[in-house]
């Protein structure tokens, strides 16, 4: 079994914990789950008998029609749920709640970073989004287009989701921090119709030109018949470029757009979205969900791991364009009626305090953030959110990447004070949902445990053979509503990437380990697959586009432990005869590799290097260059074909 680098560290850490917490009475006696023991039976039952499980909650949500089979596998593996079922995500997320109490209750709760602010209720989210389903059919998009969403964290990237949603078109949303080139590979890849940007937004002060950025992908994409550009600020636009015929400012286009947009009734496999996500190879995949397994499953989990209250102020801090912000900032509370904290910008402008301003200003009740940016909030120090009342605070939960047992502390103690939960959620782009989670009213939580399943989740620690083990893979055994439906166009990748390790278990591509008590410790990825600040980028990926540059013949590169961001990037490149090393080649290559993919995924260091270890058949040694990057005693050397090379590179990552 290859363990990422840092794993044997963490499995020393996470096997040393021994602390335990209890929900306090006071959460306890408010809580939807309130004993271990109807956690236990409701556990039981659902991997019982899940297709009575999924039904009875689905029930909870408004169907066209009801569903014939809730679960069939006759194509294995692609499963599908709620057959024949016809439903609405938007209309559930929205039109629902117009009947009830919550029709004037705020849905989405907005600061921009400059401080402008927007709530939008339950009226007035169905309003948008009904205008902006009326202004999608206005350009033609039809049941089943692909439109990609390139907008920062404002509301109306909510909106238009809903908009396509409402009318069965597929969207695809790529966050804000990718290039050119990665959003000209996905509009290629899914053939996208329409492209819905911003003429700007606001990062740390300054303007993020949202419209050039998609001008320079799409301009070789034919399929792209329209672009719609949403005013950052209404009333002023961001200086930018709009292509008569093609481009089209939306305020222009909602001008005298009907508010009724009726949500089609649409099929339980109807296609809901594609969400591109790294892999094991140089091509992001386009990850598949559909809408009737994808809805139930946001709705259970946001339900009962958040445990939603009608009062509550919740806060995903999750951009909108990974899967948490899909699931758990627009879905998952949608559906349960909840409100949401919305925020434009950094979470240190003007100053390091932003983040708990905007706790005490709106009166948060659960944050819901990701590791890196609790370990970032340690370094920056306890004086920032001593500043604030956080005590509207009462879950705090995780995501993206494993926590360490003294971030967990730290969040458990100086933001929650001690009273508040921690949920430590473990899921994927391609899970949909969260799969691995105390559940905050019920659950003894460890520091950096996930500990248990969710309902209907089926979850093990395998070896290589398939056998139930304390430490080694993860591995869901089980199919769950959620689940991806495939990989965009590559049947034969989806395969081959979650289904032919083991037959008929779902193969996550995460090291596990599982305690006495059954708790389970995530450990990080086992495949190509490095967690940067909780972002996923394939080591596959960046190698080729490195190599694409014309001074690069080689490159390798591997995940190294990062103090804040979990895990940073260690690039190891050659350079191709007659190309001079030098520092101005190190910042040029940084320059590409923020222009190929985005500035996320620029390595921490670029280490020049004659040649790289390799195998007698040719396979880089990546163990080695992880064992080099780490500063450990190297192995077993004997089968490089030139063990110079390593000496010669462990020699130069030490004198840098
Ligand atoms: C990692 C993010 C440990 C894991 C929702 C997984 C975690 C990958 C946790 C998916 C957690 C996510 N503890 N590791 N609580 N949550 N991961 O697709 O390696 O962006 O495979 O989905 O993040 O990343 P993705």
């Amino acid at each position: 079994m290859v363990f990422v680098m840092n794993e044997k560290h963490q499995l020393e850490t996470v096997l040393d914990e021994v602390r335990e917490f209890s929900p306090s009475k006071e959460f306890r006696a408010k809580a939807t789950i309130s004993s271990f023991d109807d956690y236990r039976g409701m556990y039981e039952e659902s991997i019982k008998n899940p297709d009575a499980f999924w039904s009875k909650i689905a029930e909870e949500l408004h169907w066209f029609k009801k569903w014939d089979k809730t679960s069939n596998g006759d194509d294995k593996p692609v499963f599908k749920w709620f057959e024949n079922g016809r439903t609405n995500i938007s209309y559930n997320c929205v039109d629902r709640h117009l009947e009830s109490s919550f029709r004037n209750k705020a849905a989405i709760v907005w600061e921009g970073e400059p401080g402008d602010h927007r709530i939008l209720t339950y009226w007035d989210l169905s309003r948008e989004v009904n205008k902006f389903a009326n202004v999608l059919k206005k350009l033609g998009v039809e049941h089943g287009d692909r439109v990609i969403i390139y907008l920062p964290m404002i509301p109306d990237l909510a909106i238009s989701m809903l908009a396509c949603a409402r009318i069965g078109a597929v969207h695809s949303v790529i966050f804000a921090g990718f290039s050119s080139e990665s959003i000209k590979d996905r509009v290629l890849d899914c053939q996208a119709k329409l492209v819905i940007t911003a003429d700007g937004s606001w990062r740390r002060g300054n303007v993020l030109q949202l419209k050039s950025i998609v001008d320079k992908a799409i301009q070789n994409c034919d399929c792209v018949k329209d672009v719609i550009v949403i005013q950052r600020k209404p009333g002023s636009s961001f200086p930018c470029q709009i292509q008569a015929g093609r481009d089209h400012w939306y305020h222009r286009l909602v001008d005298g757009v009907s508010m009724n947009c009726p949500a089609e009734e649409l099929d339980s496999e109807d296609m809901l979205f594609l969400l591109y996500t790294s892999g094991t190879t140089g091509k992001p995949k386009g990850v598949v969900h559909t809408t009737g397994g994808y809805m139930v499953y946001t709705y259970a989990t946001a339900k009962y791991v958040f445990d939603l209250k009608p009062e509550d102020m919740f806060w995903c801090t999750a951009d909108i364009g990974w899967i948490t912000g899909h699931s758990y900032f627009v879905y998952g509370p949608l559906l349960n009626g909840a409100t949401c904290l919305m925020y434009e910008g950094a979470p240190d402008w003007p100053d390091r305090g932003r983040v708990w301003d905007l706790i005490e200003r709106y009166g948060a009740t659960i944050l819901y953030t990701a590791p890196t940016l609790i370990r970032a909030f340690m370094k920056w120090g306890n004086e920032w959110p001593a500043k604030y009342d956080l005590s509207t605070l009462r879950l705090l939960g995780t995501v993206g990447e494993p926590i360490n047992p003294e971030a967990w502390m730290w969040y458990h103690e100086t933001i929650g004070e001690g009273k508040c939960p921690i949920v430590d959620t473990w899921w994927q782009t391609e899970t949909g949902g969260i799969m691995i989670t105390p559940l905050p009213g019920c659950t003894v939580t460890k520091p950096g445990s996930a500990t248990l399943p969710f309902f209907g989740i089926d979850a093990d620690v395998l070896n290589e053979d398939g056998q139930s083990s304390q430490a080694g893979i993860l591995a869901i055994k089980k199919p769950w509503p959620g689940m991806l439906r495939g990989i965009y166009g590559d049947p034969q990748r989806f395969k081959e990437s979650y289904w032919s390790k083991w037959p008929d278990i779902y193969f996550p591509g995460d090291g596990a380990k599982k305690d006495a008590n059954g708790y389970f410790w995530i450990l990080g990825r086992i495949d190509d697959v490095v967690n940067v600040s909780g972002h996923r980028i394939g080591t596959a990926e960046l190698e080729s586009v490195f190599v694409e540059h014309e001074a690069i013949a080689e490159s390798a590169v591997i995940g190294v432990e990062h103090e804040i961001k979990g895990q940073g990037l260690v690039a190891f490149v050659t350079a191709k005869d007659g190309y001079e090393v030098s520092n101005d080649l190190e910042i040029e290559l940084k320059d590409w590799v923020t222009e190929k993919i985005g500035k996320f995924a620029v390595p921490e260091r670029i280490i020049f290097s004659a040649d790289l270890p390799k195998t007698r058949s040719g396979k880089i040694m990546r163990r080695l260059l992880r064992d080099i990057a780490d500063g450990k005693a190297l192995g077993n050397v004997a089968t490089l074909a030139d063990a110079g090379v390593l000496d010669a590179l462990k020699a130069k990552y030490e004198e840098d």
